[in-house]
Parts: structure tokens; C-alpha cells; sequence
């Protein structure tokens, strides 16, 4: 098993992307602390996780919220004796309106939530990492980081900047054993996107954008952040790895 002993905390991890990546970190032996909002969808991935032989932890809170923050870390810690990985994956969407049709409550939710939030809980993993001689982070960040989406301004600032806060954090760190990648997903069929799939014409367009002609996975996804925190990408650090059916080809 590649993360035999190794102990993730993914925030996001009871639904979508985040609850597959538990499933595909625990099934390589690591132990996983999960951090969300709603207690409920992090009680029942917990539960499937220790129901298949692993160990699961379930910590309520909001990434956008410093004290929470820093409790889900002290109880990782707590629980596990230690963090050798960090998944940011907690994020929020909005699209729709255009950028002066914006608020600052949009912004506090998007940004506070899927930038800030990253910064936040990264901020307060490094000096685990630091004290252990290292660690690895995925951020997961979008194609909207990297294209633009009218509509949809504020998540894709969001998004872009995870990318540069990635490479920011993999430069800072690189002497002191510390890695962090970053994943770029098009369209992944989860709860996310559950309005825009649910609606026939939104999807037959969703399909569309995408060349390979369907969208991903959440457990594609999984994979590809297994690959990047294992050691099969011990020398891979600040990278962008995209995931989008050839949508950024275009
Ligand atoms: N699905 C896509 O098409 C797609 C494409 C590219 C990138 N992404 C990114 O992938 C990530 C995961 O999304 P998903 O597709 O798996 O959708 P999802 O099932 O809605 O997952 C989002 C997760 O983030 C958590 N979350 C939201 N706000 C939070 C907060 N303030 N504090 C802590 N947790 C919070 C949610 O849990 P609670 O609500 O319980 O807090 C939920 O578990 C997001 O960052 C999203 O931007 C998704």
C-alpha cells in the first residue's frame, strides 16, 4: 500500500470529489480527518470508511472560519498524532451573475470560502509539516482557474488563484520537504453541478464544451490526487495537472 501510516485531512471530504478521494487514500492504508459544514454527509463517509476496515475521523466546520480551522487541525492531530497530508478541496460555486452584478457577500463566500479557505488551513497544517520534515498538499483548483467562464467571475479568480497560491507554497517550502500540486477538473458530475445536470439542455451543453464528449468523475479525480500525494511523485512539486476532457484545448 502506498500510504501505509500516513494521515490525510481533507477538507470537503463527506461528498463528491472529496469523499472519493478519502475512499481512494484509505484504500491505500492512510487514515483520513474529514472537514465540512454539514455533519450529516461526514458522518456517513466516516461511517463507509470504517465499515471497509479504515479509520475515518468526521470534524464540523468552515474552512472560512479561523477558529474551526485551527480546531479541525488540533483534533487531526489529536486523534491521529500527526498530518502528512492536506487535500484542499472545500469549495463553493456561483454563476451566473456578471462582475458588477456581484456583492461582497459573493465575494466573501467564493473566494472566502475556496482561496482563503485553502490559505487558512494551509497556514495552519505547515507547522505540522515543518515539525515532521515534511508533507504534501493537493489543491484542488478548476479549469476556471485557468480559462474564463462569463458568468461565473468571482469562482474562477478563486480557482486561479489557488493556482499561484500552489506554486507560492511548493517554492517556500521545497528545502524543507514540503510539496504542493494542484489539480485543474472541468466538469466533474457531483452535487456541484447537480442543477446545470439535472436540466437536459444545460447538460446536452455541459457535455459539449468538453472534446472527449462526457465529463469526469469524482473518482478520476481521486486518482489523480493519489498519484500526487504518493511517492510515485516524490521530485513532482508547484505542477498544474488538468483533467478535463480536452476542454482547455480549444
Ligand atoms: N464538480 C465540478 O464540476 C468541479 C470542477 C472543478 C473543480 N471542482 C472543485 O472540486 C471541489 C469539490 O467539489 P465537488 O465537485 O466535489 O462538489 P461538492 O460535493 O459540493 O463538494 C464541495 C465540498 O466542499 C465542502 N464545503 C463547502 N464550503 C465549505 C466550507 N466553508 N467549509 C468546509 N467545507 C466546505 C462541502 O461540504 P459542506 O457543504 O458540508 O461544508 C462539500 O463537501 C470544489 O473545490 C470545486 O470547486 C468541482
Amino acid at each position: 500500500m502506498k500510504l501505509e501510516g500516513k494521515v490525510a485531512l481533507i477538507t470537503g471530504g463527506g461528498s463528491g470529489i472529496g469523499k472519493a478521494a478519502a475512499l481512494a487514500l484509505v484504500r491505500e492504508g492512510a487514515k483520513v480527518a474529514l472537514f465540512g459544514r454539514r455533519a450529516e454527509p461526514l458522518r456517513a463517509t466516516a461511517e463507509e470508511i470504517r465499515k471497509s476496515g479504515g479509520e475515518a475521523s468526521p470534524i464540523t466546520g468552515s474552512v472560512a472560519n479561523d477558529k474551526d480551522v485551527i480546531n479541525a487541525v488540533d483534533k487531526t492531530v489529536e486523534i491521529y498524532g500527526k498530518i502528512d497530508i492536506l487535500i484542499n478541496n472545500a469549495g463553493v460555486g456561483l454563476v451566473g451573475p456578471l462582475l458588477h452584478q456581484t456583492t461582497n457577500d459573493d465575494w466573501k463566500l467564493i473566494v472566502g470560502t475556496n482561496l482563503e479557505g485553502a490559505y487558512r488551513v494551509t497556514r495552519a497544517v505547515i507547522p505540522h509539516f515543518l515539525h515532521n520534515n515534511g508533507g504534501v498538499i493537493v489543491n484542488v483548483s478548476s479549469t476556471a482557474g485557468m480559462i474564463g467562464l462569463p458568468g461565473a467571475s468571482l469562482y474562477c479568480i478563486s480557482k486561479a488563484g489557488m493556482i499561484h497560491f500552489t506554486k507560492t507554497v511548493a517554492l517556500e517550502y521545497a528545502k524543507q520537504g514540503i510539496r504542493a500540486n494542484c489539480v485543474c477538473p472541468a466538469a466533474v458530475d457531483t452535487d456541484f453541478l447537480a442543477p446545470l445536470i439535472s436540466d437536459e439542455k444545460a447538460k446536452e451543453w455541459l457535455y459539449s464544451i468538453h472534446p472527449m464528449g462526457r465529463i469526469g468523475k469524482p473518482e478520476e479525480v481521486a486518482k489523480a490526487i493519489l498519484y500526487l500525494v504518493s511517492d510515485d511523485t516524490a521530485w513532482v512539486t508547484g505542477s498544474v495537472l488538468t483533467m478535463d476532457g480536452g476542454q482547455t484545448l480549444q
